[in-house]
Formats: structure tokens, C-alpha cells, sequence
């Protein structure tokens, strides 16, 4: 009797003990939410997102952690230098990502998932004490901006691996190119002309892809088009996210993902526009031209120093102050540009780091300038276009090797133009 007393006196206190043991914990996740802005500021930067995301197992393949080698990373000093540490938004962020590269916090390890990467409003509020004044887009963008693994939708996961049983099958070239669902045509014309796969200049293996998103509901349904398309040329990329200006950061990232995974050993990786004109043969001249060390460490196009934050509310690149303030570092017009293949895991690992921001070009700037790289800057990149009077002039665009923007009718006239043999200039 007196056993079965002590037994249960012992029972007792084990559950009075387990019940306190865990209201305690309880109050410990409650507290650690009701942090400071300092503590909450942290967060953000810290769920940098592996693309391991669970969000819609989708019949096509997944990307998954990108290799180890990618982890290790250091930031130049140039970034610290060219970016102030004050109270806007994306600056704090940046400078605690940095202290927690310090600490050596572990920045791959989070679990991302898609469905729950978007930051509420509350929280938001208390970093920018005038986010609700912000125009609708920009409250989105900031929402979304830890949102890094997108579901893949259409993937070309042998591009690079084609034309290995031959003696040219390493990628020189690979075009990127931003487009967008509905523009086939444009497609169609740098298929037909400058974006052409093949092994050109006796040797050169170029390979092209085109990076989408996906087009919002109220759209027409282009996903069946799409696939034919995918299946027929085997040249497209796309992702489940809405296509807008503020995401092509987002399809940056996704771009320097895929590249580092699927064509690690191309020598040059082109960046650039489906409505842009390019000089292919000129283009790999130009870049076989190129010797050690350049080569390995290039970052080459229009280069745009000394531009800062456009403070217009109505300009499509607006950026309010209490989000950036600084001046940006030196960057390639997005327009198009060339990488060394080499960079590209490093890059990759640096956009990891650093805070997405909703310019696509100014941020492949500062992944740049946290290596250390600098643009170099080359004249025959034209992203703002050349003088009307030079337009038409096939001598003039011969010489250059990109120019802004071009129809799809304009892109195979002058394609056909540079390449006509009674040229003379
Ligand atoms: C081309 O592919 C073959 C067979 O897969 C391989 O042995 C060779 O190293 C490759 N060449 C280059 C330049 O990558
Ligand atoms: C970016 O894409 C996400 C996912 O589709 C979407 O929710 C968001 O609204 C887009 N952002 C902008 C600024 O359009």
C-alpha cells in the first residue's frame, strides 16, 4: 500500500515536473518573438534559401543545395566602403548578413519554403516607418524578398552536356537571356540570328537559354505553347513567379543557380535582354581574344559608375529612401553583359549574402563588388542605343558588339546586313 503511495506521489510530481518543464519553453518561443527591431532585423537576412524548397513537387526535377564549395565565403572591403552603414532598411540588412558572415553563422542552413517566405506587414512596418506609403509594387517586392526558391517549371538540365561525344563539347559561350512568356517571336529571332546554337568561329560552342517566369492568372494560358516550345527547341528556362520588373532579381539569382548546377565549365556567361541586337562573331573575337588573367575575372559591358537612387515615387526605379540609401557601385547596364564562367559559383555564393535588391543590374553590381571584381568597361556595349543617325548604318553596327533595343524584324535585318558579303566598309 504504502509502495503504491510513494508511486504515485512520484508520478505526480514527474507530471507536475514535465508540465512545468514545458510552459517554461513555451514562454521562451513567445519571448524570442517579442524581440527588439535589432533582433527581428536579423532574421530576414539570415533565411537565405537553399532552392530545396517543398513548396509543389513538381513533375520536373527540383534543384537541390547547390555544391559545398559554394558555402565559403568572403567579402571584400570595397563593399563595406562603397555602401554606408546607416538606418535604411536594406543597409542594416546587409551590414548584420556581414556580422553574421563574421560569426561564421551558418547562411545555407535554413529550411526555405516557398509558401512561407513572405514577411508580414507588422514586421515591415517596424523596419520603415513609411512602408505603407510605399508605392504597391516596391510593399511587394519587400515581402517577397527572402522568397528564393521558386518551383521550377520547365528545366533543360542536359544544355551544357549535348555534343560531348565531341571533341568541341565544352560551352564557350552560353547566352542567358531574359524574356518573357508571350514574347515567341522575339525568341524566334535571336534563335535565327545572333542567339544561334552551334560551334561557330571554327571551335566555339554556344548555347543558349531563355529565363521566364510565369505570366499572372488573368492572363491567357500560355503553358501548353510554352512546353511545345521547351520540347521542340529545348532552350527554355522558367519558373513559377510572377514576371515584373521587381522580380528579375529574382530571375538573376535563379540564372546564376542553374548555371553553376548545369553548365559549371562554360568559359563566358552572357546576361542580357531578348530585345537586344548582338554581334556574335564579334562578341567571341573580342573574347578570345582576352588572356589570363582577365579571362578568368571578367565583368564586361556598359558600365554605369556614380548613379545613385532615383527618388521619384512615379519612375519605375524608384527606391525610397528609408529602403537604400547610398550610391550604387559600378555596374554593367543590364541590358547585356559578359561573366567569366569562373566567377560564377563565387557570385552565386555572394548573392547568398547580400540582401536581394530590386534593381537586377546595380544588384549583379554589388555581388561584384563584394568579390572584389570590377566592371570593365566596354565600348561596344550599347544598353542606351546610338545615335539615330548611326541606326542604320551597317558599318557602325558591324563594329559594336551590343546595342539596346531592337525589334524582332530589326534584329534579322541587321543580322542579315552585317553578314552580307558585298559589305564594305
Ligand atoms: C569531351 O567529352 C569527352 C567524353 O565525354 C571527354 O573525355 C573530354 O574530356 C571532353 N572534352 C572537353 C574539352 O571537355
Ligand atoms: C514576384 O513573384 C511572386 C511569386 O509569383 C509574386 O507573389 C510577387 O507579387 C512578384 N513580385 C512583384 C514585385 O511583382
Amino acid at each position: 500500500m504504502r509502495h503504491i503511495q510513494t508511486l504515485s506521489a512520484l508520478v505526480l510530481f514527474v507530471t507536475m515536473f514535465l508540465i512545468f518543464f514545458y510552459s517554461t519553453l513555451h514562454l521562451e518561443t513567445a519571448y524570442s518573438l517579442r524581440t527588439g527591431p535589432e533582433e527581428l532585423l536579423k532574421e530576414p537576412s539570415l533565411q537565405v534559401h537553399d532552392g530545396d524548397g517543398k513548396a509543389q513537387p513538381s513533375q520536373q526535377e527540383r534543384f537541390t543545395t547547390p555544391p559545398p564549395a559554394v558555402l565559403n565565403m568572403s567579402v571584400s572591403d570595397g563593399l563595406r566602403q562603397a555602401i554606408p552603414q546607416n538606418g535604411a532598411y536594406w543597409n542594416r540588412l546587409l551590414y548584420s548578413a556581414l556580422r553574421n558572415l563574421v560569426k561564421g553563422d551558418n547562411l545555407f542552413g535554413r529550411d526555405s519554403d516557398w509558401s512561407l517566405c513572405r514577411q508580414n506587414q507588422e514586421h515591415l512596418q517596424t523596419n520603415m516607418h513609411d512602408f505603407t506609403a510605399y508605392p504597391v509594387l516596391f510593399q511587394d517586392f519587400v515581402q517577397g524578398m527572402n522568397c528564393r526558391s521558386p518551383p521550377v517549371l520547365l528545366n533543360q538540365p542536359n544544355k551544357c552536356i549535348s555534343g560531348q561525344e565531341k571533341e568541341d563539347n565544352q560551352t564557350f559561350l552560353l547566352f542567358t537571356i531574359k524574356s518573357t512568356p508571350g514574347n515567341f517571336v522575339q525568341r524566334q529571332a535571336v534563335r535565327e540570328t545572333w542567339g544561334r546554337e552551334g560551334v561557330h568561329l571554327s571551335g566555339l560552342r554556344v548555347h543558349t537559354v531563355f529565363l521566364l517566369g510565369s505570366s499572372p492568372p488573368e492572363d491567357p494560358d500560355l503553358s501548353s505553347l510554352l512546353s511545345f516550345e521547351a520540347r521542340h527547341f529545348g532552350d527554355l528556362l522558367q519558373w513559377d513567379f510572377h514576371e515584373s520588373l521587381l522580380n528579375l532579381t529574382l530571375k538573376m539569382n535563379m540564372f546564376l543557380q542553374w548555371t553553376v548546377k548545369y553548365c559549371p565549365a562554360a568559359s563566358f556567361v552572357f546576361s542580357g535582354d531578348d530585345d537586344v541586337f548582338v554581334n556574335t562573331p564579334t562578341l567571341l573575337r573580342y573574347l578570345q581574344s582576352l588572356e589570363l588573367p582577365k579571362a578568368s575575372q571578367l565583368y564586361a559591358g556598359q558600365v554605369i559608375s556614380k548613379a545613385s537612387p532615383l527618388r521619384d515615387p512615379k519612375n519605375k526605379y524608384y527606391i525610397p529612401p528609408s529602403f537604400y540609401d547610398g550610391p550604387y557601385p559600378a555596374y554593367a547596364g543590364g541590358g547585356g553583359f559578359i561573366i567569366s564562367g569562373a566567377l560564377l559559383p563565387r557570385l552565386y555564393s555572394a548573392s547568398r549574402v547580400i540582401p536581394f535588391f530590386p534593381i537586377d543590374d546595380v544588384y549583379a553590381g554589388m555581388c561584384f563588388k563584394a568579390l572584389g571584381v570590377f566592371p570593365e568597361a566596354n565600348a561596344d556595349f550599347q544598353t542606351f542605343d546610338i545615335n539615330e543617325q548611326d541606326r542604320d548604318n551597317l558599318c557602325i553596327n558591324k563594329k559594336l558588339i551590343l546595342i539596346h533595343r531592337r525589334s524582332a524584324r530589326q534584329i534579322k535585318k541587321l543580322w542579315k546586313g552585317i553578314h552580307n558579303p558585298l559589305l564594305t566598309c
